[in-house]
């Protein structure tokens, strides 16, 4: 199934809705009107509780995004009490794991949507009173407190930029796409194809949802290939899925006469696994970009919040850094704690 694809208004509608680049505290934009318990008082004595809804704990990114959360929430064990519980990826399941987390009256809940559709239980959590935190993937409504994540616009655009250079204004892109119902998503492909328009020479080809999943991305890239359609590039919306179409291309480029079409470029996004950095230096993949966990952050501002200290932002972007063959070296030094 593929066709050619026109940038959606939605990518434009998120990049006016960006408070703020980087992850400063600036501005002043007013937390809405509920999630405003004073989670902070700690009843008989007992410490407050900071509940975090995981979408899921089994890919190498949310595996640091855990890591990290759990790192920040450890530094507060005197402050308050931290529950996690991961969803496994089902948004019913989440949507029962936020019902029950309620009824233990949390001072602020964490949470890491799976998909659009969970959007009426953080909407309750927040009506009744509890600072609402998103981290990651960005919901619709406006009934949070804060948002922290990275600016998935400006990553696809800069992928888009990578792309276009490297292809030189001329190509055809296969574009191996993420979980559809979730803002980051929507967002890697509208900021990517903003890019594209500007270059009419590149086509892109408008992949299926593999999931953010490696496996997925193999199979799709292993039945795209036997299509024998040319492509220069291919951009995924994640890492594990751009290895996946990265290991179905090898497989397959076995089978093909040698001195044919040179190998097409693979693009993905994450930056969070030394198997990554270690494929862009042996030349396997050309360049990924960093979308940084927002665990650590989001559990700074609910200490704060129980402080009493509204964040003055709704939204804190963290963020992206591009890593090629020349920066990989660099970028194992700067970030030691990836996964495996
Ligand atoms: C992990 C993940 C990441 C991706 C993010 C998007 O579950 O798929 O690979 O960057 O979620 O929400």
């Amino acid at each position: 199934m593929t066709k050619q694809f026109r940038i959606g208004s939605f990518a434009l509608g998120l990049v006016a809705a960006i408070v703020v680049a980087g992850c400063s505290n600036s501005g002043g934009t007013d937390t809405g009107t509920s999630g405003d318990a004073k989670g902070g008082e700690a009843k008989g004595g007992k410490k407050p509780l900071v509940v975090f809804s995981q979408a899921n704990s089994q890919d190498p990114w949310r595996k640091v995004f855990d890591a990290d959360t759990q790192a920040a929430a450890d530094t507060h064990k005197a402050d308050f009490e931290f529950e996690k519980q991961d969803a496994g990826g089902d948004p019913a399941k989440q949507n029962n794991i936020v019902d029950t987390f309620m009824v233990k009256k949390p001072a602020v809940l964490l949470i890491s949507p799976t998909e659009d559709s969970v959007q009426s239980t953080v909407d309750k959590a927040f009506d009744a009173g509890v600072p609402v935190i998103i981290l990651d993937r960005n919901l619709k409504s406006d009934k949070f407190t804060v948002y922290i994540g990275g600016d998935n616009v400006e990553i696809g655009r800069q992928a888009g930029e990578f792309v276009a250079d490297k292809l030189k204004g001329k190509g055809v892109v296969l574009m191996i796409q993420g979980i559809a119902q979730i803002g980051p998503t929507r967002d890697r492909r509208g900021g990517f194809m903003e890019i594209m328009k500007k270059n009419p020479g590149i086509k892109v080809i408008e992949g299926d949802d593999c999931g953010y999943q490696r496996q997925k991305g193999r199979a799709y890239m292993e039945t795209f290939l036997q299509k024998g359609e040319h492509i220069d590039c291919v951009y995924a919306h994640n890492d594990e899925m751009a290895i996946g179409a990265r290991l179905a291309y090898d497989s397959w480029a076995k089978t093909k006469p040698a001195g044919s079409a040179k190998d097409p470029l693979f693009v993905g996004i994450d930056a969070c696994q030394t198997e990554v950095i270690d494929m862009i230096k042996a030349g396997k993949l050309d360049a990924t970009f960093k979308y940084p966990t927002p665990g650590a952050k989001g559990v700074e501002i609910a200490a704060e919040i129980l402080k009493g200290n509204k964040p003055k932002d709704k939204k804190i972007i963290l963020p992206t850094v591009k890593v090629t063959k020349d920066t990989a070296d660099q970028y194992l030094k700067d970030n030691p704690n990836l996964a495996k």
